[in-house]
């Protein structure tokens, strides 16, 4: 099996207790989405990209009280990834994370990619999907989950950093209007 199938497995087994909006299938999404706009990034390493996209939940720190990516990074060690490029993929993943970056966008190409990619699986039908489930864990109301929507996920357009990446979230941006729209319209208000 190539590193890949692999990382996927390894995911699969990480994520199978969580349901919503990190299930295995956000990472997955988010890796489908990340290799399409690495392949036009100028200077991103797509292998690094795929990684870094696969694990980039692998750590997070609302699931796993892991530190310094010890997932992510048991992972790559007993899979025979370079060492170089293991400290790649961390610096990629930890500038996905708004807060751990203090809101600085990434300042590596596959950081930028992987970002992005994290960002549209929020936006589009998916990222209402996403929402909605976050808000039915949680015991939210649906208004709560409207109002999530205007305060983050309208807004993510405007943060995208890769050209594919702006192009894409046009689509999603659009749905999550339309959506919004037929709501308020259903729901008056
Ligand atoms: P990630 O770590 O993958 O970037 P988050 O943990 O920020 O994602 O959010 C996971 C999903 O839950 C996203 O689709 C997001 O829009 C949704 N979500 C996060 N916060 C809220 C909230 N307060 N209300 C409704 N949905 C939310
Ligand atoms: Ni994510």
């Amino acid at each position: 099996m190539d590193l890949i199938e692999e990382t996927k497995d390894y995911i699969r087994e990480l994520f199978r207790e969580n349901a919503g909006g990190h299930d295995a299938g956000h990472t997955l999404r988010v890796w489908r989405t990340a290799k399409m706009l690495a392949a036009e990034e100028p200077g991103c390493d797509p292998m690094t990209a795929e990684l870094a996209a696969l694990l980039h939940d692998a750590d997070d720190y609302k699931l796993f009280q892991t530190e310094n990516n010890a997932n992510a990074r048991a992972f790559m060690a007993s899979h025979g990834v370079p060492q170089e490029m293991a400290e790649r993929v961390c610096a990629a993943v930890n500038a996905v994370s708004f807060s751990k970056n203090r809101g600085r966008a990434p300042d590596t190409p596959e950081g930028r990619v992987v970002q992005d990619a994290d960002r549209l699986d929020a936006m589009g039908a998916v990222g209402i999907a996403r929402t909605f489930a976050f808000g039915g864990e949680h015991g939210r109301p649906i208004e709560d989950s409207i109002r999530h929507f205007h305060e983050k996920l309208l807004l993510l357009k405007g943060l995208m950093n890769t050209d594919a990446g702006k192009r894409m979230a046009e689509k999603r941006h659009a749905v999550l209007e339309e959506f919004l729209r037929e709501y308020e319209e259903e729901a008056g208000s």
